[in-house]
């Protein structure tokens, strides 16, 4: 069962206004909140947001990964990550349009954590309203797949564990008006298509089905800014966030793609 992703980057799933024409001329500076599945390769993780920041960035527009390997909705916040996070909107808001990318959920959902969907829900709002409050543009994403596979249908499948923490991810853009990219829809569909062989090629070590690694950084990296443009299209009609042509057309087209 092969399916395309080309509808993923051509339906609206945020009824937002454009943003303000005005500031176009001003490059972006992507802020990366996170857990592992953002964070920069490490022993302990490494997710999308190095492959995005290395990749996908042009005409002066930048990036730091504040990706935290383990992190929470709550840990990220009380060890002080996110104090930090806001404290960088405050700093590069005048030279650059601040976007703060929002992804949680891997360890959240997580029974020793012990915090509910709805605290999870409520906790990325609070996240929202800050980095709006701090003069930034917040953008929520739904947590990246992951790669393990149902087979049991004779066609492999990805088990969508995180499919509450999607729900909760647009809700909590619903409730605050705050744009939203679905990279948990975007990646299953990916991954989906590619299936489990490839799939696998991007893990960290060969059995570690969550992180990524460099080449996967750069796919899924791709694939955030191609979602990010759909929303933003000025980011990419300015020149400031574009994502490899022939990647872009193998995300489209849910064919296997090797940096
Ligand atoms: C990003 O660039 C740094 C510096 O060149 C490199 O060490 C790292 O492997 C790159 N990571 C990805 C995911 O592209
Ligand atoms: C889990 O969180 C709830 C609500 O905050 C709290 O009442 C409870 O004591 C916590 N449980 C554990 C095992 O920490
Ligand atoms: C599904 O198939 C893939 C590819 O053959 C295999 O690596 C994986 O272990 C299978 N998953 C399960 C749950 O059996
Ligand atoms: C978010 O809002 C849209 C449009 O109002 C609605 O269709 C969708 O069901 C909402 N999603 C969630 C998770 O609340
Ligand atoms: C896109 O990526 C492929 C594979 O890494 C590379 O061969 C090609 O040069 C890249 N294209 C551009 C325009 O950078």
């Amino acid at each position: 069962m092969k399916t395309t992703l080309l509808s993923l980057f051509c339906a609206a799933t945020s009824a937002l206004p454009s943003p303000l024409t005005q500031q176009n001329a001003i490059p972006p500076f992507f802020l990366l909140a996170g857990d592992s599945t953002t964070a920069t390769q490490s022993s302990g993780g490494g997710g999308w947001g190095d492959g995005f920041i290395n990749t996908t960035l042009y005409s002066g527009a930048k990036g730091l990964n504040y990706g935290h390997d383990g992190a929470t909705t709550v840990s990220f916040r009380s060890g002080g990550d996110w104090a930090t996070v806001l404290s960088k909107v405050e700093e590069y808001k005048t030279d650059y349009r601040a976007f703060v990318t929002i992804q949680f959920g891997h360890n959240d959902q997580k029974a020793s954590a012990n915090i509910s969907v709805a605290e999870y829900t409520s906790n990325l709002e609070r996240f929202a309203t800050e980095v709006k409050n701090a003069g930034g543009t917040p953008i929520l994403v739904t947590p990246l797949s992951r790669r393990n596979y149902d087979n049991s249908t004779g066609t492999p499948l990805v088990i969508e564990d995180l499919a509450d923490q999607r729900v909760a991810t647009i809700a909590a853009a619903n409730n605050t008006d705050t744009a939203y990219i679905d990279l948990n829809q975007a990646s299953t569909e990916y991954l989906n298509s590619i299936g489990p062989v490839d799939a696998y090629t991007y893990n960290l070590v060969p059995d570690d089905y969550t992180h990524l690694n460099v080449e996967g950084s750069q796919v899924f990296g791709g694939l955030v800014a191609a979602l990010i443009d759909r929303d933003f299209d000025e980011l990419k009609s300015d020149g400031y966030v574009e994502v490899n042509a022939t990647l872009l057309t193998a995300l489209e087209e849910g064919k296997y793609f090797w940096p």
